[in-house]
């Protein structure tokens, strides 16, 4: 919508610029003007000026500059619409309406946004009533307090047609009903009825925390699982990004926003203090979420599940961010554990264990990097020469130029570096394929190089565990470079003894920073860190004696068959509970496309019989 700039100039002479950003921050005045924190970057000493008459606001640190209208747009993350909205209400000025049919939109979008309005109080009032206690049941024993469940305005849907019956009987006319999406139309076009039935209902939320659309979870076994409002005048689900409103203000606070899947993580990783927390609503980030992530913070965090379903979901993110990046903006990437979402993360082991993945998240092009190399042979000059393609085709969708020739030397650098450390693993391509957790080349490899295993060492699971994860580490401190190919399944391992798992985590937190790693380089930074007793332990004898391939002096070959096999034997409890967790989704849902998901992770999933030299006490799944 254009604005005449007359009414702009009006707005910008009714408002006092240093009255609207005197909300936010602390200012003392300093002869014609205003000074104090700069709210746009982290400082100790005031540089952060504003000026009355001049109109503007400037800040001497990091040069952020702007009107009254830049402003709230950058404070509050407004779209330049929305903020020329929220200040004309400021100077008491109508927005300008330019054509007849542009005010009767505007006129129906007010009058749908009450129709909304009471809709989500009676869908609230209703989870409330005794009609709504299991629905109340089922969301506090998904650990939901009731504060929280009242903040985020849930609500429950009965079957039938309540929400049509108590609003037809409060004079709203069916034509609204269908407008906002609350009824649908009967086969025959002959009468309506409620959109939403047996559902726990989620209010969404437009920037400006109005009611515009609603998401239903299903109780039962109504499919599907969840069910969102159609696209309507107030609501384009392509557009919108659910708990963008209530995080706003936290993303500024912290600089950080956490883009999640779904409902239930974003309001359950709200309760547990991440506030800063968003979903888009059931389809892959758009352009318009993309830009509007950017307004919270420069480096928005992407949580995605550690299984193949989570790395397309990655890999396809990925591609849509490049051709839109910009010197400073990003995304950093965190893989979870197979199976699990952020809801369940924070669930089951609380806030730190998210803490420290976020601080461990990956960049874009470590991504980007991982998504191309993860997973597959790349070990004949033809290989070599397909990845640099890809990774060039990468780079080059990239439009900002400055950023685009970044990543081009990057990619340049790590592929020298790659094709140097695979010249000697070329002969050995039936590991690659052990990875691609391909059974029978699993089984060959074993056979082949005939790899006793771990098994003559007859002690407890406890400490067998504690053992290959000591080897497992102490492998890759001395081979950094096997991070380049290994860091998502490292990032995936559930270590049990905190301290190597402080160790794993700092490893991997130093390669995401670092981009390439030699050995030295790695430990001094560990050293640094405040970790050289945990590094003596892992890199003392008592662990070279159970694995003399660990040791820095030894042959690529001999390294690479080690540590996959101490990698996969370590692995093992993850896939077994994908596996687990395939089974479950159906017996939920006994789907084709769901039994076909379960069979082939169990044709995937490794041979009993190293199951259980591994972990003797745990029950395999029954099928
Ligand atoms: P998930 O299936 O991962 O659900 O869908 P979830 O968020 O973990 O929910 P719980 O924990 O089982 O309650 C992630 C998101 O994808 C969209 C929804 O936005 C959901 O939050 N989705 C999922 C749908 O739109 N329809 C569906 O049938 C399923
Ligand atoms: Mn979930």
């Amino acid at each position: 919508m254009a604005f005449p700039s007359q009414f702009l100039d009006e707005i910008r002479a009714r408002v006092r610029l240093s009255d609207i950003v005197g909300r936010t921050v602390k200012l003392a005045r300093r002869g014609q003007e205003h000074m104090g924190l700069c709210p746009f970057h982290n400082e100790k000493t005031p540089s952060f000026t504003v000026s009355d008459d001049k109109n503007f606001y400037h800040c001497f640190g990091c040069g952020a500059h702007g009107d009254v209208i830049g402003y709230v747009m950058n404070v509050d993350g407004l779209t330049f619409p929305e903020a020329v909205e929220r200040m004309s209400a400021e100077a008491g000025l109508e927005v300008p309406v330019s054509t007849p049919a542009e005010r009767e939109q505007e006129k129906r979008r007010a009058g749908l946004i009450d129709v909304m309005n009471s809709a989500s109080a009676h869908f609230e009032h209703t989870l409330w009533s005794p009609d709504g206690h299991p629905a109340l049941k089922y969301l506090r024993e998904r650990g939901l307090r009731d504060e929280t469940i009242r903040n985020f305005r849930l609500g429950f849907a009965p079957p039938g047609n309540t929400l049509k019956t108590a609003l037809l009987s409060n004079e709203i006319p069916e034509a609204a009903l269908f407008e906002g999406g609350l009824v649908r139309k009967s086969e025959e076009y002959k009468n309506t009825y409620d959109f939403f039935r047996s559902r726990v209902i989620f209010p969404i939320s437009d920037g400006r925390g109005r009611v515009i659309a609603f998401g239903g979870r299903s109780q039962g076994d109504g499919e599907p699982k969840y069910l969102n409002s159609p696209d309507t005048p107030l609501f384009d689900k392509r557009r919108t990004l659910y708990g963008f409103d209530r995080a706003r203000r936290a993303a500024h606070q912290k600089g950080r926003v956490i883009v999640t899947e779904g409902y239930m993580d974003v309001i359950t990783l709200a309760q547990a203090g991440f506030v800063e927390t968003v979903a888009p609503l059931g389809t892959a980030l758009t352009e318009s979420h993309i830009m509007q992530l950017w307004t919270l913070c420069d480096e928005p965090v992407l949580c995605f599940d550690g299984d193949r379903a989570g790395l397309g979901a990655a890999t396809r993110t990925a591609a849509r961010v490049l051709p839109l990046l910009v010197p400073d903006k990003s995304f950093r990437f965190i893989t979870l554990p197979a199976g699990e979402d952020p809801d369940s993360i924070v669930s089951a082991q609380g806030p730190g264990a998210l803490e420290s993945l976020i601080e461990t998240a990956s960049s874009l092009s470590t991504m980007v990097w991982s998504m191309e190399t993860t997973g597959r042979a790349i070990d004949t000059p033809e290989r070599i020469a397909g990845l640099e393609k890809r990774l060039e085709d990468h780079a080059l969708s990239i439009a900002d130029r400055n950023v685009q020739y970044r990543y081009r030397s990057l990619f340049r650098e790590n592929l020298r570096l790659f094709s140097r450390n695979t010249r000697n693993i070329s002969r050995n391509t039936q590991n690659h394929e052990i990875f691609r957790r391909d059974k029978s080349a699993r089984e060959a490899w074993r056979e082949d190089t005939g790899v006793a295993g771990f098994s003559h060492l007859r002690s407890g699971p406890e400490i067998l565990k504690k053992r290959l994860e000591q080897v497992l580490l102490a492998t890759i401190l001395n081979h950094p470079v096997l991070l380049n190919t290994f860091a998502e399944d490292i990032a995936m391992m559930n270590v049990s003894d905190p301290m190597l798992d402080k160790l794993r985590q700092e490893i991997l937190k130093v390669h995401a920073q670092a981009e390439k790693l030699d050995p030295d380089q790695l430990k001094n930074q560990l050293e640094i860190q405040g970790n050289i007793e945990i590094l003596q332990s892992v890199l003392g004898p008592e662990v070279y004696v159970h694995a003399a391939f660990a040791r820095e002096g030894s042959t690529e070959e001999n390294v690479l068959s080690g540590f996959m096999e101490v990698l996969n034997r370590l692995l093992e409890p993850v896939r077994r509970a994908e596996l687990e967790e395939a089974r479950q989704y159906y017996i939920n849902d006994p789907t084709d496309a769901n039994w076909e998901r379960f069979e082939k992770l169990k044709t995937d999933s490794p041979d009993r019989q190293a199951i259980q030299r591994g972990t003797e006490e745990t029950t395999a799944p029954a099928d």
